[in-house]
């Protein structure tokens, strides 16, 4: 029997299998809000064990690319309960990505007042798109003091409790791919002398103080959190303290009892993989603290590699991305070994349906 197919318990969340729903980026929600669209396009991938919503912002300041959806106003919470009731009325189970985009990102996708921030004053190479102006350069981002930062953990914080008030089962806190988590992870863009920053000790504070936050705003059961060790997304470069940073970071979220703990490994779209000894040893070491905590691992799975890393018990929750834009249906065609249909990569961030709602289920489609 294929492990995939069988029931988990996460913290007090029964999951009716073991495939999670990658957290993807999809840019739908205009104004940064929301919407029916995309409570459909979520309610339609509800067989999925776990989903875990696209990057959501805690702050006007995190929302750096177009059409990102928030999760710090009211009529944000609104819009997200429409969500978190569809996939609930398909008994589906579902954790909202906090994603603040740090320096990454351009001014004119923010609201007015916002600012784009960083650990550092260091900003991207390269262009990203506005609505406003078309591709535009990345913008500079200004270095956050120490107000910023503790405005900034307690927002992560604010933006927990909304999520709960929302209907969600759940936060994952994106320390991966280079955003706000991880630039403050990263020497390539924390160059910090404070407490913030020099060493990789106080470059793992802000992430460990933003889970702390985040514990104590919702309890521990409802805290994940995803990282990408050797990734070299959004200007990242490899460095030589990356396993000691990690396993000393693997520690402290185990003794918060964060209830999982997921890994990206993106070599399947052409990135470094992460070395397997790390991954190993960051797992050993968060369930040496936290042995019932769950580990996700990601990036290029099937369901025979899925299979073989729960046996092994190299994973106890297996994500899969791409293959759950383009087949709504996933769990039951993995399952049952129809056909997957191909994602159309020129429409992963435009706005409205194409790409996104109208891809078909097996039973309808001519597959
Ligand atoms: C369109 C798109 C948007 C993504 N957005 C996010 C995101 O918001 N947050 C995140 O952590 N990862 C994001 N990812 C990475 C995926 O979660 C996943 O790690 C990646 O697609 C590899 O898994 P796969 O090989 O199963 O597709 C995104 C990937 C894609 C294709």
């Amino acid at each position: 029997m294929n492990l995939l197919f069988t029931e988990y318990t996460l913290g007090k969340n029964k999951l009716k299998n073991r495939a999670v729903m990658a957290p993807m980026t999809r840019s739908r929600a205009i104004g940064n809000i929301p919407n029916d669209l995309m409570a459909e396009y979520y309610a339609q991938r509800a067989s999925a064990g776990l989903q875990i919503t696209e990057g959501v912002s805690p702050s006007p300041n995190g929302l750096g690319y177009a059409r990102i959806p928030g999760i710090f106003s009211e009529e944000q919470v609104q819009g997200w309960k429409k969500v978190t009731d569809a996939v609930h009325a398909k008994q589906g189970r579902i954790f909202v990505q906090l994603m603040h985009s740090g320096r990454v990102g351009n001014h004119l996708n923010l609201p007015k007042g916002a600012e784009l921030v960083g650990p550092s004053a260091i900003g991207l190479k390269g262009t990203t798109w506005t609505d406003a102006e078309g591709s535009q350069p990345y913008s500079s981002p200004r270095e956050m003091n120490l107000k910023d930062i503790q405005a900034a953990i307690l927002e992560y914080a604010k933006a927990a409790e909304n999520a709960i008030k929302a209907g969600f089962d759940g936060i994952e806190l994106h320390g991966a791919n280079g955003y706000l988590i991880e630039q403050f992870l990263h020497p390539s863009a924390n160059h910090r002398n404070d407490e913030y920053g020099g060493d990789w000790k106080k470059r793992n504070r802000f992430a460990v103080e933003v889970a702390t936050a985040v514990v104590e705003a919702i309890g521990a059961d409802k805290v994940g959190i995803r990282l990408s060790p050797y990734g070299v997304f959004n200007d990242l470069e490899i460095h030589d303290e990356i396993e000691e940073q990690y396993k000393d970071l693997a520690i402290s979220l185990g003794k918060l009892g964060l209830v999982y703990i997921h890994i990206v490994n993106h070599s399947s779209m052409g990135a470094p993989a992460p070395k397997d000894s790390t991954v190993a040893e960051i797992r050993e070491l968060y369930k040496s603290q936290n042995p019932n905590g769950a580990y996700i691992l990601s990036g290029g799975y099937d369901p025979e590699r899925a299979d073989s890393d729960l046996k092994e018990k190299n994973a106890d929750l297996i994500a899969f991305g791409r293959n759950f834009i383009s087949n709504p249906d996933l769990v039951e065609r993995l399952e049952k070994g129809i056909p997957l249909a191909e994602a159309d990569a020129s429409l992963f961030y435009t706005p409205g349906e194409k790409g996104y709602t109208d891809y078909p289920v097996a039973a309808l489609s001519k597959v």
